[in-house]
C-alpha cells in the first residue's frame, strides 16, 4: 500500500470491490449429531449393495437426496441459511429452492477436481465426517483474468493469493456462489470423508428473472 507518510500524499485508501463471499456456518452440536446420524443411515441404505471403496476411490449418490425424509432437517438449515444470505445481499426475490442434493464419500487418496455448479445461484456443502488430513476445501479465484500474469510473491496474502483453503469440521455448513470454483485435495486419512452438497436456484427464474433487463 502507498505509504500515508509519503510527502506527496494527502490521503490514501484501498477500495475493496466485488468481494467473493463464502459463508461458514457451524451447526449446534445437538442438531449436528441428529442431522449427521440421519444422513449416515440414509447413506448406509444407499450403499448397502455396493462394494467398499478402495484407496483413491470416491462415490457420489443420486442427486435428489433433498427429497428424502432423512435429509429434511438439513434442508431446513440450508433454506434458513440461504434466506439470510439473500437478505444480506438485499436480493428482492425470496422464492428459491434446493434443486439438487447429493452425498460424496472419499476414501484415502481420493480427490475432487476443480469444478463449479452451473445453472444455480448458491451452492454449498455440509460436512458429516471429516478427519485430520481430510478436513479442507480449496476455493479458486473467480477472476480468471488475474491468472494471466502472476508474478512471484514474497508472502502469500489474502490480496495476492489465487486459492483459499477453508478448514471444515463435522457439522460445518458452507454456502457460496455457484460460479465459485472449488476442489478437494486427496484425503490423507484412512477413514472416509463424507459430505453432502447442494444447489439452490430461484424458483421463478424463467417466469420472472430471465426476462430481458434492457
Ligand atoms: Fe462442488
Amino acid at each position: 500500500m502507498v505509504k500515508q507518510s509519503d510527502p506527496w500524499i494527502e490521503t490514501s485508501d484501498v477500495i475493496p470491490m466485488f468481494p467473493t463471499l463464502v459463508w461458514k456456518i457451524q451447526l449446534r452440536e445437538k442438531l449436528r449429531d441428529a442431522i449427521s446420524a440421519k444422513i449416515l443411515t440414509a447413506l448406509e441404505k444407499l450403499r448397502r449393495d455396493l462394494p467398499a471403496l478402495g484407496p483413491g476411490q470416491g462415490w457420489q449418490s443420486e442427486r435428489a437426496l433433498h427429497q428424502r425424509e432423512e435429509l429434511g432437517d438439513l434442508v431446513s438449515c440450508v433454506n434458513n441459511g440461504a434466506r439470510s444470505i439473500l437478505r444480506f445481499w438485499r436480493i428482492g426475490c425470496d422464492a428459491f429452492e434446493v434443486t439438487g442434493c447429493w452425498a460424496t464419500v472419499l476414501a484415502k487418496g481420493a480427490a475432487h477436481k476443480t469444478h463449479s455448479h452451473p445453472n444455480n445461484f448458491l451452492s454449498g456443502v455440509y460436512y458429516v465426517r471429516t478427519h485430520a488430513g481430510a478436513d479442507t476445501i480449496n476455493f479458486h479465484d473467480p477472476r480468471n483474468q488475474t491468472g494471466i500474469i502472476r508474478p512471484p510473491v514474497l508472502e502469500l496474502t489474502a490480496e495476492n493469493t489465487d486459492q483459499v483453503v477453508v478448514r471444515v469440521t463435522n457439522g460445518t455448513l458452507l454456502v457460496f456462489p455457484s460460479y465459485l470454483e472449488h476442489s478437494v485435495d486427496a484425503t490423507l486419512c484412512e477413514e472416509e470423508r463424507i459430505s453432502v452438497s447442494f444447489n439452490i436456484m430461484f424458483s421463478s427464474f424463467t417466469e420472472n428473472l430471465s426476462k430481458p433487463l434492457w
